[in-house]
């Protein structure tokens, strides 16, 4: 029997002994024994309905604190404004560049929007660790250099429209202006927080002797909610869900109290919420695990992404890992062995989860083939286990992802809508999609929420904001 402290704050809810219960309900300070069991860790990663209306009321007072201009400065969850105003109507031509930044791969896009439909040619360069966190000067001198060759390649000799999509938290001040106010998802490269990301992609052009139009820079959200909207009217909200996660939505001006544009009409700005951020004042500390602490103590940003560290693809596999060592210390996993391979910090990748959940036969192959690759000795009741834990880890996400999008959905003044979503966890696991929609069902009952794939959301919808840019 092993003691484990139950952890009790001064907050309205808390798990203890497995559930959650009302603090006021719990003397503080209590201490309690549990026994420590392959169901006492999988139930502390289970939330209920109630938890999660629990957790969408705290979003929805995350969103109004960043919305007016009292709170904002204090907010967690920023609410950027990010000058797109319009949705692409169809009628948009004409060729177009597009940069798409933001997870482990950069790529160079020529757009062309035709009458028929949308020609994409793109060329993907990788990203290496060290220009992911080296100096900025080296990351866009990186960027203007591929985008140069690119041009070369594709025999561009016109300057054409570009649009940039920076997907990071940036503070707008314009749709050619976005100071990056700190990275995520690995990357920290040095002078580029609070500097303004266009003027340093043109420097680097500039140095690079790569001539560009900047027209717009744009969220990756931003971008998937364009790309869907322009031929799904009912597309409100843009979702990512893969290396990181995050939403953006159509918001009315009224409601921006930050808003510094003009006011003509459409009288509506598409906000990036940047809800990657929500739980870093301490709102979600009841639902997250020890696995979830120890995942973010392996972070370049501690302390920071909460909610995307529970959701996210570049941090399931590795609540998951944690999880599995905390089974296999307690001799409950792997007869108590853990191989070196596992004992590596983000070894077990979040694709795993995707393998292991997209194979239902009896006998459980995919997670015996992972954990074979990973030098761990197994039996057959480990692979039983190990196959909860990963179902554990990846519904959790899906309900608190779902939670998110119910309390965005409840915002919006409609009854019918769709969510523009892209991102390789929600492209590649099995089952995200339809948890999603399960939940949905419950958390929203009285809106239509559907979700649609947008595929190269963040380069199309890059295009079309510069489109649509060079319309207005
Ligand atoms: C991170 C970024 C955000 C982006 C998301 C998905 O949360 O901060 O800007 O939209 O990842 O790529």
């Amino acid at each position: 029997m092993v003691d484990t402290q139950v952890k009790v704050q001064q907050k309205d809810w808390v798990i203890a002994g497995g559930k959650w219960k009302r603090s006021s309900d719990l003397p503080l300070h209590r201490s309690q024994s549990v026994e420590f069991s392959i169901d006492s860790l999988l139930e502390s990663l289970h939330l209920s309905e109630d938890n999660l209306r629990d957790i969408m009321h705290r979003l929805d007072r995350e969103m109004v604190k960043g919305l007016e201009a009292a709170t904002n400065a204090t907010a967690k969850v920023k609410m950027f404004p990010t000058y797109v105003r319009s949705i692409p109507d169809g009628s948009e031509h004409g060729s177009f560049l597009a940069l798409d930044l933001g997870g482990s791969n950069f790529r160079v896009l020529l757009v062309d929007l035709l009458d028929g439909g949308v020609k994409l040619q793109s060329e993907t360069f990788a990203l290496s660790k060290d220009i992911m966190t080296g100096t900025g000067d080296q990351l866009f001198d990186y960027i203007a250099e591929c985008l140069g060759n690119f041009k070369v390649k594709m025999g561009i000799k016109e300057k054409l429209p570009l649009g940039f999509t920076f997907s990071f938290p940036c503070s707008q001040k314009g749709l050619t202006s976005a100071f990056l106010v700190t990275w995520t998802k690995g990357f920290s490269a040095s002078g580029v927080e609070n500097k303004d990301v266009v003027v340093l992609l043109q420097q680097a052009c500039t140095r690079k002797n790569v001539e560009l139009d900047i027209v717009a820079v744009v969220n990756d959200t931003v971008g998937t909610l364009m790309s869907c909207a322009y031929t799904n009217p009912n597309c409100y909200i843009g979702m990512i869900l893969g290396t990181g996660t995050n939403t953006c939505y159509m918001e009315e001006l009224d409601n921006v109290e930050l808003w510094d544009g003009d006011d003509k009409k459409p009288r509506q700005v598409i906000i990036n919420m940047e809800w990657g951020a929500f739980g870093d004042d301490g709102v979600l500390d009841d639902v997250r695990t020890e696995f979830d602490k120890k995942t973010d103590e392996l972070t370049p940003n501690k302390g920071k992404q909460l909610y995307e560290k529970m959701i996210s693809g570049m941090y399931l596999g590795e609540i998951t890992r944690q999880a599995m060592l905390k089974l296999a210390d307690h001799k409950m996993l792997f007869q108590g062995k853990v191989s070196d391979k596992l004992n590596e910090p983000w070894k077990f990748e979040t694709r795993f989860l995707s393998d292991i959940e997209g194979d239902t036969g009896e006998s459980l192959t995919k997670v015996a083939e992972i954990l074979k690759g990973l030098d761990v000795k197994y039996n057959q009741q480990d692979l039983h286990i190990v196959n909860l834990v990963c179902q554990a880890v990846s519904s959790r996400a899906a309900k608190l992802a779902s939670a998110g999008v119910a309390s965005v959905a409840n915002k919006i003044n409609r009854d019918k809508i769709t969510v523009g979503i892209d991102g390789s966890l929600y492209k590649k696991h099995p089952k995200f999609h339809d948890h999603m929609v399960n939940f949905l069902e419950k958390l929203a009952p009285k809106k239509k929420v559907s979700f649609m794939l947008s595929e190269d959301g963040s380069g199309k919808g890059a295009a079309l904001v510069a489109a649509v840019a060079s319309r207005v």
